[in-house]
């Protein structure tokens, strides 16, 4: 079973075909291209021009992802596309795109929640079995997930305002640092002191899994603003001191979030880009070894957005013969 996914719901463009059996040989091809440099002046994804650099880019994308993967078109089993969540304009690209070809080679189509393609990224990576415990830090989201089954999603716990990612890009454009902020921060907090700046801990202490970071990233903001000009060797302390602040809360939450499963399970995973940092990925490990539960984390490319975790659930739904309506309308909202 061969299937193309298409993934255009943020700033990357990007296509991939996946088929099933056995690892490591799933991954036929993975294609990606990332809008980072027509966003970078702005500090933030800008919706209207990540739409047109989606329809710019996608036929290209597609053909090299099929070129890549050595099939031809009809050899595909399905044609499987993240329809939401996220921004629309460009959602709406990738959702034409896979309507038109599913019809014009009379295939299968299947409309993919891109919060599930992250959720079901272990079980193409590492063959994890149902249920699981996945936190998922992006840029777009942040949320403790039980994983039950394909389609079958309890959340724990969410932010009640930013997301994890979205906060490391925030406190990264306050220090004049590059987009996206995550890695920068990362990178200039090797130089710094993690306890020089004294940063909250938003709702620490308090009942279930729910996340927030607003206020650490208005505190991040006053001192920064305080000490300004911000020398070299401060933004690396506050660097340091603002992810080791949001390592602390996601594992403190974790800690609550292992507490809400409604069934054992034997492991956690941590799936989005925010899955990248190192601190974060200690932190969250050392309550895993605590909690006696296995640690994964998909490597770091299936871990950002792409299109081969799109296929991959496509795959998964073709398997249980879920596919998908031509009518089926994309969702810039869609819950899993
Ligand atoms: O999953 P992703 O590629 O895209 C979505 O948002 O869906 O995640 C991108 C986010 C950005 O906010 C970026 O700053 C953050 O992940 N990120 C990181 C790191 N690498 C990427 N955050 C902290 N540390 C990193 N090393
Ligand atoms: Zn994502």
């Amino acid at each position: 079973m061969k299937v193309l996914g298409i993934e255009t719901s943020c700033d990357e463009t990007a296509a991939a075909v996946v088929q099933d059996g056995d690892l490591p040989d799933r991954i036929l091809s993975n294609v990606i291209h990332s809008q980072i440099q027509e966003h970078e002046a702005y500090g933030g994804v800008v919706p209207e021009i990540a739409a047109r650099a989606h329809l710019h880019y996608l036929q290209g994308i597609i053909k090299r992802a099929a070129d890549g993967a050595k099939v031809s078109l009809d050899q595909l089993d399905a044609i499987a596309v993240t329809a939401g969540p996220g921004l629309i304009g460009g959602v709406l690209v990738g959702v034409m795109a896979a309507k038109a070809m599913a019809m014009a080679l009379q295939k299968p189509f299947i409309a993919v929640n891109h919060l599930e393609g992250h959720a079901l990224t272990p079980r193409l990576s590492h063959d994890i079995q149902f249920p699981y415990l996945l936190l998922l830090a992006s840029g777009g989201h942040c949320q403790f997930l039980e994983v039950l089954g394909v389609g079958q999603y309890r959340l724990l716990g969410a932010t009640i305002d930013d997301a994890a990612g979205e906060a490391f890009d925030k406190v990264a454009k306050l220090m004049d640092l590059d987009y996206p902020g995550g890695p920068a921060i990362e990178q200039v907090a090797k130089g710094g002191d993690q306890n020089r700046f004294k940063l909250p801990r938003p709702l620490k202490g308090r009942e279930g899994c729910d996340l927030s970071f607003a206020g650490l990233k208005t505190a991040a903001r006053l001192m920064i603003q305080n000490n300004n000009p911000l020398s070299e060797q401060d933004k690396a302390h506050m660097a340091a001191s603002f992810q080791n602040a949001v390592a602390d809360c996601l594992s403190e939450r974790l800690q609550n979030a292992i507490q809400m499963v409604s069934v054992p399970v034997k492991n956690f995973v941590i799936a989005g880009g925010v899955a990248a940092n190192q601190t974060i990925r200690d932190h969250l490990q050392n309550v895993c070894a605590r909690n006696k539960l296995e640690f994964v984390a998909p490597p770091l490319r299936l871990c950002t957005d792409n299109a081969a975790m799109i296929a991959w659930v496509g795959i998964e739904k073709l398997k249980l013969g879920q596919t998908d309506d031509l009518s089926f309308a994309p969702k810039p909202r869609w819950p899993l």
